[in-house]
């Protein structure tokens, strides 16, 4: 823990240096945008609708099935431009309560917008799903890990692909068994940095393990600006919610709780139902 803690205050002086004056900043007008050389080199990846609707990813086009992630985009960006934040992280108190889903369903609905670029990034390394969940089995995914982009051992650009024109994914072709010491690592902040400053996201969104079972959240929260929470309906207790939210905001701005696989939801999509305050 002590180890963590050092960690965490020092990633956090190196950050206020390095943070990217060379990043566009949310809203900036259409005639700044133009396409970074190095975004233009991200390899394209052959997504396939019907995989992705197979797993609950549907905010790919503007229809009512994303209307839900429409809604959360809207408001959570909003809150981001109003305080200049870039960095999104998604997590919740315990597995499974639909982080991935969410996280790529926002992202999609995120670079729909005009004018936005977002890049995605896998955080769990330990147990990645976003592979599977976009429908990139080995064969078709790059090799490597986000752990290895993190630790310096390959640069974004061999292992990002894209998904459409202004979303570039990071994922995991395998699970990463020393995610803490890379999630500990000293250059994180400069790497994250420097892929903004390279490729010139509006937003960043992170999806995360969940907090209460290992550390590597929260050794990771210095390097966001804002996290939103996911709990599942019927599964997440008050108190998971509680000591999770409580566990965050020591170290970053949480920007509410979203209650996903809501039964009672409308529209049989097995619902996003959304308790989202601040
Ligand atoms: N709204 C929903 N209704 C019903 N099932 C859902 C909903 N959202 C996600 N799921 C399903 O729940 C399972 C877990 O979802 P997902 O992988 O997104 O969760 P996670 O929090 O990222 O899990 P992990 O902690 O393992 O990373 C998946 O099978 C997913 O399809
Ligand atoms: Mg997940």
């Amino acid at each position: 823990m002590e180890r963590l803690q050092a960690a965490i205050i020092k990633a956090r002086e190196k950050q206020k240096g390095s943070q990217g004056s060379a990043t566009r900043a949310p809203g900036q007008a259409e005639s700044d945008l133009v396409t970074p050389p190095l975004w233009s080199e991200i390899p394209q990846a052959e997504l396939q609708d019907r995989i992705l609707r197979r797993n609950r990813i549907v905010s790919m086009r503007s229809d009512p099935e994303a209307t839900p992630f429409d809604m959360l985009r809207t408001r959570t960006l909003r809150t981001m431009q109003e305080h200049g934040w870039r960095r999104l992280a998604i997590t919740s108190p315990t597995p499974a309560c639909g982080k991935s889903t969410i996280s790529l369903n926002l992202a999609f609905s995120i670079a729909r917008q005009t004018n936005t670029r977002a890049i995605s990034m896998e955080i769990d390394m330990r147990n990645p799903s976003q592979n599977r969940l976009l429908g990139l089995n080995r064969k078709d995914g790059k090799k490597g890990s986000v752990g290895d982009v993190l630790s310096g051992r390959a640069r974004f650009g061999d292992l990002a692909f894209l998904g459409g024109d202004d979303l570039a994914f990071l994922t995991n072709s395998a699970p990463v068994h020393n995610a803490s010491d890379i999630l500990l690592g000293d250059g994180i902040g400069q790497i994250l940095a420097d892929i903004e400053a390279d490729y010139q996201p509006n937003t960043m969104i992170f999806d995360m393990p969940p907090v209460l079972v290992n550390d590597d959240t929260m050794a990771f929260m210095q390097h966001v600006d804002c996290v939103l929470i996911v709990a599942a309906a019927g599964r997440s207790t008050i108190e998971e919610i509680d000591r999770c939210e409580r566990e965050l905001a020591s170290q970053t701005n949480v920007l509410g709780v979203v209650l996903n696989k809501c039964e009672f939801a409308e529209g049989g999509y097995g619902g996003y139902g959304y308790g989202y305050g601040y």
